[in-house]
């Protein structure tokens, strides 16, 4: 089989000129622009960068057993174990795919936290792949839950059509994909829902990016509900939202899922 591509990161440039190409992407290109603005003017000690925040999240990292039992949730079984079939079905898409996607997340850490929550509305960012929202529908599915996910596609894929490739066509029925910015796409599935049991978040990274969206998130988590963030060390976003909603973070050194490496993952639970 031919070498796949490795995953080509766009510039900050690339994405700017790709969404100015699309008058529906307007809104999000405006605030990218006044983002890089505001980023430059945040007071310390906000706002720091992946150092910072790499050494926050090792000095509190605890196991996923013990983050689970801090949450109060019980320790479902996991992804693997559960759906072994779906996961080898999943790897291999991801093997023979012609592009290289963003790295998936913890199948089995987002899979136990949905069974724990018997979770039924559940909003993700980021799908790529879609190992995250594979989990999550494979656990909501039973419950006749649905999945809320928004993602605007890498602008140097030459395939966008790859986008959720791992999840089984049978699974999309429980599933509302859409395919835009965070900035445009959250604003349109939290138009419908009051009451969210999971939010996943994976998809802008950067400070600015996330703390919009974990703003814009947070107050539709139920009681006992529970956020999720990946890739925490890339800047304090999330550990500034924690301090912000006044909720004690839980983080964990967490394994990714397909070809992805780990990574530390920050979870809130809703008061
Ligand atoms: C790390 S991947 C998501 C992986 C996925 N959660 C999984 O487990 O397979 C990040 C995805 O978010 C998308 N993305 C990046 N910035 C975004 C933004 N501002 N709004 C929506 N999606 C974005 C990327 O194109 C990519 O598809």
């Amino acid at each position: 089989m031919p070498q796949k591509p490795a995953l080509l990161k766009p510039s900050k440039a690339q994405v700017a000129l790709w969404l100015a190409a699309r008058p529906r992407f307007w809104p999000d290109f405006w605030r990218r622009t006044k983002q890089n603005i505001a980023g430059r003017m945040l007071p310390a000690p906000m706002g720091q960068g992946r150092e910072a925040a790499t050494a926050w999240a090792q000095d509190i990292a605890i196991s996923e057993a013990d983050a689970l039992s801090r949450l109060g949730l019980p320790i479902a079984a996991d992804m693997a174990t559960a759906h072994q079939n779906l996961v080898a079905r999943a790897m291999e898409i991801e093997r023979t795919s012609a592009e290289t996607l963003g790295g998936g997340g913890g199948i089995n850490l987002i899979f136990r936290i949905c069974e724990a929550l018997r979770a039924t509305t559940v909003v993700e960012t980021g799908v790529a792949y879609g190992w995250s929202s594979l989990a999550i529908l494979a656990s909501i599915g039973p419950r006749s839950g649905h999945l809320y996910s928004v993602d605007m596609p890498n602008p140097m894929l030459r395939d966008t059509g790859l986008t959720g490739a791992v999840v089984p066509k049978e699974m999309w029925d429980s599933w509302t994909l859409v395919r835009e910015p965070d900035y445009t796409g959250l604003r349109k599935i939290l138009r419908s829902l009051s009451q969210i049991d999971f939010i996943h978040y994976d998809s802008d990274k950067s400070y600015l990016g996330r703390a919009a969206s974990y703003r814009a998130l947070w107050p539709r988590v139920r009681s006992g509900g529970v956020l999720m963030s990946d890739d925490i060390t890339d800047n304090t976003a999330f550990r500034d939202f924690a301090v912000e909603v006044e909720v004690p973070p839980v983080v964990i050194h967490s394994e990714g899922s397909g070809s992805a490496g780990s990574r530390y993952v920050g979870l809130l639970k809703k008061p």
